[in-house]
């Protein structure tokens, strides 16, 4: 083949990420998570990310090449994280790519996070429509980005100006009483409620920008349920997960569609552990199909965190004939778009 054979590291978070892809083929995507090490603390520790990542990036990097069933020999190029994310977590990952690359006399590609969740969608659902509009959504971002060329050119138009749509996910399970993180027991949760029975308040929802706000609903789903606490009135935790999750993916898919209106764009991508849930991809597909935009949403082994997502990138760098990175690229924690 004549693609070349590109290896992608991924540590902003807490997932060890070790993605092998030639072109838009997925050999490999090896994951080694320190969830089970944070949930304690209701959230991701930064220190205790880095030191795991520490530990399992040889045995993940060993366990991909296995999976693709190629040798270090073979790789062609080596694409890594450069940033936004945990600093410590990505200097990991970005020192062991730097290793890597220098040890195999391979280039390097610094990648950003957010690009490589586009990119990974053509690993399932081939080249990316030229422009698209990029709707992603984590625990640790919450954005909408104009795509016209995910190697040559992202554009943010909007995203969180507070928490993340996972984040309130996470800290609304959490007032619940369900497990971190939650953001997939409220979905769960939500199958069994009714999502018009709480008006809770939809932040930013016609401000005319494609910025997000979900700490204003997030702090009313808390006080709804204080005040009901107090009372001593029971809470029907379906029908208050469901209409939290309706306030947020209201919010979201609306101004998604804006954004392909406004840049007259006819493909959605969803990305990020968020586009897991079964409420948004519903709405969206709903409203799409309304507004006669396609939707694409990659499988939720590939929205979340994942070293494949740096790979499909980096091949896309490669194949559009990008300059590699220096040797002296920094991890940067607050890499813009
Ligand atoms: O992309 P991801 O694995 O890691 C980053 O945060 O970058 O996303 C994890 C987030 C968590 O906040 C989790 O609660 C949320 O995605 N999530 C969901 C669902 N599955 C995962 N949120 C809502 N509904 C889901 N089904
Ligand atoms: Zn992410």
């Amino acid at each position: 083949a004549d693609e070349p054979l590109v290896l992608g590291i991924e540590t902003s978070c807490d997932e060890t990420g070790i993605g092998i892809v030639r072109g838009h083929t997925l050999l490999a995507n090896t994951i080694a998570s320190s969830m089970e090490e944070h949930a304690r603390f209701g959230g991701v520790v930064p220190e205790v990310a880095s030191r795991a990542h520490l530990e399992a990036m040889t045995p993940t990097i060993e366990a991909a090449l296995a999976g693709a069933g190629v040798k270090f020999s073979d790789i062609d190029a080596i694409a890594v994280t450069a940033g936004p994310g945990l600093a410590g977590a990505l200097l990991v990952g970005v020192a062991a790519a730097k290793a890597y690359s220098l040890g195999l006399g391979v280039p390097l590609y610094g990648v950003n996070h957010l690009a490589a969740h586009v990119a990974v969608d053509q690993l399932e659902h081939g080249p990316l429509p030229r422009p698209c509009i990029a709707l992603l959504v984590s625990g640790g971002h919450s954005s909408l980005l104009l795509v016209p060329d995910v190697a040559e050119e992202v554009i943010s138009l909007g995203s969180t100006v507070d928490d993340a749509a996972g984040e309130a996910f996470d800290k609304v399970a959490r007032v619940l009483g369900l497990p971190f993180p939650g953001g997939p027991y409220i979905d769960k949760a939500a199958v069994s409620g009714n999502g018009t029975a709480i008006a809770f308040p939809r932040g930013k929802i016609d401000d005319g920008t494609f910025d997000f706000s979900f700490s204003g609903l997030k702090t009313a789903v808390a006080r709804w349920v204080e005040a009901r606490e107090a009372s001593g009135e029971s809470i029907h935790v379906p029908d208050v997960a469901a209409s939290f999750q309706e306030a947020v993916v209201d919010v979201l898919t609306r101004k998604a569609l804006q954004a392909c209106k406004r840049y007259d764009v006819h493909d959605l991508l969803i990305g990020g552990g968020v586009a897991a849930n079964s409420r948004l991809r519903a709405l969206a597909q709903e409203r799409c199909d309304k507004a006669g935009v396609r939707l694409r949403v990659p499988r939720p082994g590939l929205c979340t965190d994942n070293g494949a997502m740096v790979a499909t990138l980096g091949s896309d760098l490669v194949a559009a004939g990008v300059a590699p990175s220096s040797l002296e690229i920094p991890a940067d924690s607050s890499l813009p778009i």
